[in-house]
């Protein structure tokens, strides 16, 4: 392994984790991301990262099996099992492999780690660190220990560089025997970029690792960074790999109405807060029998229904003319713990909130749900693998099949650090060459390429990003119809126009505009995810459709392909 090299796109916890363990390996390891180290999803995470500790540390009662329990059902019947049960079962395991590079996560008064509760979860099993800053304490403990590696000459960091494609070489015949009857695909050889310079350049591989995160941007509220532009998603479809569950995506309840859609962690309802409409009803228990608590996309939903429902009662024409967000009530929190409880508990909420004008010791905060995260992206087996020999994706930017239709709260920092490892461990294991067999390749809702075939770089035009914003907002969020997703489809065209089948031209794409590169991936992976949106005319957590409300017993696409044995696992 010590010659091999392995490109990470994407400085979160998955591309930062995967590419300290590699460099631990002794695998040559480049890791590359379009803006700094610090720049993720990863590092605005709040409320923590869940796993069920050894006993005596983990809360009274909860156990393993009960993590997987609350997974699965919060996934509303779409998770891949066998991913659950690793993902929990693993957890521990990545959360003292954290510690040993340094991050360090609160304690209580006796020492023990201080567990959270978030929605849907049975018991207390959150870990935070700096109150409610876990991701930022994560992040800068990983890249401190990448700073190091590269001071120490074990990896190589390329911060400030764009990926625009993934380079393939030619196809190989199957070295696989349980392959033999398919056709050849080709194989990743590397990948081009954009360097600090916007100059063109390209780095040879024996794999990459995409951990390019999610695509907030999509959408007109988001609580995701600027840099959440759904890349990597862009770049696998492009090489001819298969996504799945791109339907999926996760609005978050409560994120601020105002200003930049700060989120309010969801650790703030676990510790007592209460959603209230502008007369003051705690309305949550008329929609759900765990009130404030349910899952992340009851909660989204039932505040976009009672916000319709007030709008009607004032006889008004519908949402838009209503009221658009309700009220987060924390100030029972502040008189239940004590004067500065909240200050203490969650630092960086109090002076978002108090920079914004708001003091939520006395005031209730307005919120409304926002994008949050993308259950769905590049269709990965337990190992990381996906349909193109060579390439490796984890953390959002893969689709593991651990959160099913709809993310259980925290559990996508951990979900970043199981399966990144495990990527890395069948890389270094000599495992990467893998081929799916044809059934996965045809994944309802996304059209996946025949056997070696390319997908084209360009793209046709795409709409103004605030235009394709406004329309996935309206269109494609928490609740869909078919007129919307129809209207969605027109205002961005279809995936097929983006050239599927044709044969690759060789160049890079035609403008070393990183804004336009990033627009072109943005209407990408909105036709994508409008199209599946559209295929599944039924309704599971996230994908929410009105005009389909019934929720659907049929595993997903995704789930369904593995169970008939279609990835294959040497
Ligand atoms: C939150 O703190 O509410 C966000 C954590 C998550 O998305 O799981």
């Amino acid at each position: 392994m010590s010659n091999s090299h392995l490109v990470v796109v994407g400085s979160g916890i998955a591309g930062l984790y995967g590419a300290l363990l590699a460099a631990e390996a002794g695998v040559r390891v480049t890791l590359l991301t379009k803006g700094t180290l610090a720049q993720s999803n990863t590092h605005q995470a709040q409320g923590g990262i869940c796993a069920v500790l050894a006993e005596g540390e983990a809360a009274p009662g909860d156990s393993v099996e009960a993590h997987i329990a609350d997974t699965l059902k919060a996934g509303a019947g779409q998770c891949d099992p066998d991913a659950v049960r690793i993902l929990c079962t693993e957890a521990a395991g990545d959360i003292a492999a954290l510690e040993r590079f340094g991050v360090r996560f609160d304690r209580d008064a006796a020492g023990r780690r201080a567990l959270g509760l978030e929605g849907a979860h049975s018991a207390a099993r959150i870990l935070h660190a700096g109150g409610d800053a876990t991701g930022a304490a994560i992040a800068d403990g990983l890249i401190n220990a990448v700073r190091d590696a590269a001071d120490l000459g074990l990896m190589t960091v390329l911060e400030g560089c764009f990926a625009t494609e993934l380079l393939a070489r030619p196809a190989a015949p199957a070295a696989d025997p349980h392959d033999a009857g398919s056709p050849p695909r080709a194989a990743i050889a590397g990948i081009a970029y954009l360097d600090q310079g916007d100059e063109r350049q390209a780095l040879e591989a024996d794999a990459v690792l995409l951990a390019t995160g999610g695509a907030g941007q999509l959408f007109e509220f988001t609580t995701n960074p600027a840099v959440a532009t759904g890349d990597g998603v862009a770049l696998a479809w492009r090489a001819g790999a298969v996504l799945a569950d791109l339907e999926y995506f996760q609005f978050h309840p409560t994120a601020l109405a105002v200003g930049q859609n700060f989120l309010i962690s969801e650790a703030v309802r676990g510790a007592g807060a209460v959603l209230r409409d502008a007369n003051g009803e705690a309305f949550m228990p008329r929609y759900h029998p765990e009130g404030d608590l349910a899952p992340r996309d009851v909660v989204s939903r039932s505040i976009a229904a009672h916000l319709e429902t007030l709008a009607a009662e004032a006889g008004l024409a519908g949402r838009d003319e209503g009221p658009h967000h309700v009220f987060l009530d924390a100030t029972g929190i502040e008189t239940a713990n004590g004067h500065g409880y909240l200050a203490r508990r969650f630092p960086t909420i109090d002076a978002a909130t108090a920079a914004l004008g708001f003091d939520w010791r006395r005031d209730w905060l307005p919120v409304a749900p926002a994008a949050h995260y993308w259950m769905g992206g590049v269709a990965t087996d337990l190992h990381g693998r996906t349909s193109v020999p060579g390439l490796f994706a984890a953390g959002e930017a893969a689709c593991t099949g651990v959160h099913g239709a709809n993310r259980l709260a925290s559990n996508s920092l951990l979900e970043g650090l199981v399966f990144s490892r495990r990527a890395v461990a069948a890389f270094t294991g000599g495992s990467a060459w893998h081929v799916m067999h044809d059934g996965a390749a045809s994944l309802p809702g996304v059209p996946a390429p025949a056997a070696g075939e390319v997908r084209e770089t360009a793209a046709p035009a795409a709409p103004p990003r605030p235009e394709l914003r406004h329309v996935m907002a309206a269109h494609a969020g928490v609740v869909r119809d078919s007129h919307g997703l129809q209207e969605a489809a027109a205002a961005l065209g279809t995936p097929a126009e983006t050239g599927v089948g044709r044969p690759p031209s060789g160049d890079h794409p035609d403008t070393s505009e990183r804004r336009e590169l990033e627009d072109r991936n943005l209407a990408l992976v909105a036709r994508l995810l409008v199209h599946a949106a559209q295929a599944r005319e039924n309704s599971a957590g996230a994908h929410f459709r009105s005009d389909f409300p019934q929720a659907t017993d049929a595993p997903s696409p995704h789930q369904a392909a593995r169970a008939s044995n279609h990835w294959v696992n040497p």
